[in-house]
């Protein structure tokens, strides 16, 4: 019998990322949980994963640093010797309001960039001889609806994941046609990022007016984003090169 698969998440120790490596644990695949900063949380999700009856790994690496990104991918090589799904899903913001222009500094870009673009880049270059090993295998990048409505926590961040997108379609065609390349676009989702980067009053007043504007009023949830990396990481299997908006009808709004 072959080894199990291995779906590498990063951002993976809260919101989206945590649900995809749930998701992918409790379909039997090995995950490698990532984070930057605090170990605490990882490890909830790593033990969550492991309840699942799946294994797990956690491994501390901020995503814009390419000698991390290839430090994991090293420990991962080590340990399990393939990658048959990425998520590229760590992302960064600066929380600055879109007619506030001296609000953005260029550090402030670079440093989204850092993450949102280059890190995604970094992971997936790293990973990349492993993702070869099993074709076909997927790449999806976490974008978000801000790269399309001109909407989100700053034009920073709507460029950023514009980039991203961007990014999708050139490493689509670059790697075919052993690795499908895909990026999710969710709209609003519940998860810390917004609840703590608008704080709680905000963020009530931005899921009431969502849902009063969204066809399907509704938010998103995590869970809705996970299963939707589970279809374009494995299903999708003709699918390369498509960003694929999960934003509960809001771009069409309700009639
Ligand atoms: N929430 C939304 O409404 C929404 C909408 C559209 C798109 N998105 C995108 O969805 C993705 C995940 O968002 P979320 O809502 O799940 O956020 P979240 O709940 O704040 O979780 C973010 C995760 O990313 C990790 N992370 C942050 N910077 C990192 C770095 N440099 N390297 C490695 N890991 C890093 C965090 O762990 P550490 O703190 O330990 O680093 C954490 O595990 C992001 O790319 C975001 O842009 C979110």
């Amino acid at each position: 019998m072959s080894d199990p698969r291995v779906c590498v998440v990063t951002g993976s120790s809260a919101g989206i990322g945590a649900a995809t490596a749930r998701l992918f644990a409790s379909k039997g695949w090995r995950v490698v949980i990532n984070y930057s900063r605090d170990p605490a949380p990882a490890q909830e999700v790593a033990d969550a994963c492991q309840a699942l009856g799946a294994e797990a790994m956690m491994v501390k690496c901020n995503v814009a640093s390419d000698e991390a990104c290839r430090a994991l991918a090293d420990e991962v090589e080590k340990r399990w010797g393939r990658v048959d799904v990425l998520v590229n899903n760590a992302g960064t913001t600066r929380f600055v309001d879109i007619k506030n222009l001296d609000g953005l500094s260029a550090e402030d870009f670079h440093s989204i960039y850092d993450v949102n673009v280059i890190g995604a880049y970094q992971m997936t270059r790293a990973l990349l001889p492993m993702l070869k090993r099993h074709p076909v295998t997927g790449v999806v990048n976490v974008s978000s609806i801000a790269s399309m409505m001109g909407t989100g926590s700053s034009i920073a961040y709507m460029a950023s994941k514009g980039a991203l997108n961007a990014m999708t379609f050139g490493l689509a065609r670059a790697l075919g046609p052993d690795v499908r390349v895909n990026a999710i676009a969710p709209g609003l989702v519940d998860s810390a990022w917004l609840r703590t980067g608008l704080g709680a009053e905000r963020f009530d007043a931005s899921v009431k007016s969502y849902k009063s504007r969204s066809a399907l009023a509704q938010v998103i949830d995590p869970e809705d984003i996970a299963r939707t990396a589970w279809y374009l990481g494995v299903e999708a299997t003709k699918t390369t090169g498509e960003v694929l908006l999960v934003d509960a009808g809001l771009r069409i709004t309700r009639a």
